[in-house]
């Protein structure tokens, strides 16, 4: 094998590609929320008996919530629905989100407020008003991510434990790679390099040998 210089920083850039891509798991993630339980308290209707909710953060499509029509039910969901996810979140920014109910003139509002990423706890968030709703939203992705995987997540810490053991084991194979890769080169160049040594001298020798043969006058001998 010829020891090639080059195979070196291609090596270290793998490294790094793959310290990246470990590290940072959230950025490569989409935070999909959805809407596991609600409970509407109230209906805002005077006259028809049948409510239309909906769900919508600004910038996004409404959502409809086509089974929710009775008050004081909880309703659970098994995040699959047609009309899921409500609404995907920014990693650091938060999305001004609310639930309302259809209306003929004004949509009634039961709430509107921030929805954040960092809201989540375990990849859950219940949003109560009093008197409006309780909600249950699921987003498993909002705690994984982010640098701020913080450490009274124990799920979280648990992934990002895993992570930074995927990262150690990688890393560890690839320098073990480099340093047999570079001894072996570097044996290759001493073992090179002492054959050159040794037939300079061998040569030597011979001239040497050859020298005193001449004057000693005994090549004829040999
Ligand atoms: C979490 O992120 C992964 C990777 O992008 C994606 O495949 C998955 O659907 C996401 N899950 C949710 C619930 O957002
Ligand atoms: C809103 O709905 C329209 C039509 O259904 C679709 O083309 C558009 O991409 C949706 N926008 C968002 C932000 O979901
Ligand atoms: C809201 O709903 C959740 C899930 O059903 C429940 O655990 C919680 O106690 C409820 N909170 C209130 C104030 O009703």
């Amino acid at each position: 094998m010829r020891w090639r210089p080059s195979i070196l920083p291609r090596l270290l850039l793998l490294v790094v590609q793959f310290v990246a891509l470990c590290s940072i798991p959230g950025a490569f993630s989409s935070r999909l929320v959805t809407l596991d339980t609600i409970d509407i308290f109230t209906t805002h209707e005077w006259f028809s008996s049948k409510p239309t909710v909906f769900f919508r953060c600004s910038g996004d499509n409404q959502t409809n919530l086509p089974d929710v029509k009775e008050a004081n039910l909880i309703y659970t969901f098994k995040g699959e629905e047609s009309w899921q996810p409500l609404t995907e979140l920014p990693e650091k920014k938060c999305k001004r989100c609310g639930l309302y109910e259809e209306d003929m003139f004004r949509n009634d509002v039961f709430d509107e407020w921030e929805l954040c990423s960092s809201d989540f706890k375990d990849g859950k968030y219940i949003h109560f008003k009093e008197g409006q709703f309780n909600a249950t939203l699921l987003c498993p992705n909002c705690t994984v991510s982010a640098g701020d995987a913080a450490a009274h997540h124990p799920s979280s810490e648990v992934e990002t434990k895993k992570t930074s053991v995927a990262v150690i084991i990688i890393v560890s194979v690839l320098a073990s790679v480099i340093i047999v890769l570079a001894l072996f080169g570097g044996y290759k160049y001493w073992l090179r390099k002492k054959r050159e040594r040794d037939q300079l001298r061998f040569l030597k020798l011979f001239e040497e040998g050859d020298d005193m043969d001449d004057e000693l006058g005994l090549s004829n001998e040999l």
